[in-house]
């Protein structure tokens, strides 16, 4: 796997795939990877296509109180996990390669990107349009990859990509899980051994709630239970919120696709998880 740190170079190796007839798929991180992060990787690969993956710990995204000095950097372990899922193309921007100075664009998401994360982390899915556009221009794909885990980001995604024109098919992979439930995240290492034991209620909250849903109990009732559970393991919550799976709007109708979308703390870790409501229960 070839690692980039300069557009140029990039450029001139996609483009040489390109040339050969490959197909373009990427898949965006920002390192700390974990075996979600490989999922993604092993479902851009398919034959005749080379998988470039990036890693960027973007400031933008990070509001001001947030973890972005303290943000898990795993550089030499990414590399070594990503050259052995069999990704082609690595691109590691230094900061200043990504924003040089005078940098002043902004791509703000409406609607989907407004409730539950960017209601309680203001900017942040501007952050995450910016550079998720910009790592579009620069690599070109026509197919990008996106865990479900970060289920509003996909939304957004989805959104900027269908409003911009971009020629490029997402993919949402679903979420890996650890035995007990917890969905994997880079940020789980900042979990102690006692914050690691509660964390699993969160998954089973979801759990509870989207059953409770599913098999008829009123919506705010399973989130307020759904709330108490969280509170009662640990957890300070800041969002237990049943939506519309594809605008993110908080809706009742239970004929179209419902997702259950939680975030919560355990300390001063910033947990998130989400789950589908499957109306056959
Ligand atoms: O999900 C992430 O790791 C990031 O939000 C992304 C999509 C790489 C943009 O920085």
């Amino acid at each position: 796997m070839e690692v980039f740190r300069e557009l140029a170079g990039l450029r001139e190796q996609v483009a040489a795939a390109r040339a050969a007839g490959r197909e373009i798929a990427l898949v965006p991180t920002m390192g700390a990877l974990h075996a979600g992060h490989i999922a993604l990787v092993e479902a851009a690969r398919r034959p005749g296509t080379c998988v470039v993956a990036s890693i960027f710990v973007n400031p933008k995204q990070f509001g001001a109180n947030e973890d972005l000095s303290r943000y898990p950097r795993k550089e030499t372990g990414d590399i070594a996990m990503l050259t052995e899922a069999g990704c082609d193309l690595l691109w590691l921007p230094p900061v200043e390669v990504m924003y040089p100075e005078g940098f002043s664009t902004n791509i703000s998401v409406a609607g989907v990107s407004e409730g539950l994360d960017g209601a309680a982390r203001p900017g942040h899915f501007d952050g995450v349009a910016t550079v998720v556009a910009k790592l579009f221009n620069q690599v070109q794909p026509t197919r990008a990859y996106f865990g479900e885990k970060d289920f509003q980001q996909l939304a957004v995604i989805r959104r900027m990509v269908a409003d911009l024109d971009f020629d490029i098919e997402v993919t949402g992979v679903p979420t890996q899980r650890e035995d007990d439930g917890l969905a994997l995240s880079s940020r789980n290492v900042y979990l102690d051994d006692e914050e690691r034991a509660k964390a699993v209620a969160l998954p089973r909250a979801l759990g509870i709630a989207a059953r409770a849903i599913a098999a008829g109990t009123p919506v705010e009732k399973a989130l307020a239970d759904a709330t108490t559970y969280l509170a009662n393991a640990g957890f300070e919550v800041d969002y237990v919120s049943l939506v519309d799976a594809e605008t993110l709007q908080p809706q009742a109708d239970a004929t179209r696709r419902r997702q259950l979308l939680a975030a919560a703390r355990l300390g001063a870790t910033r947990l998130i998880d989400n789950l589908a409501v499957d109306p056959a229960g």
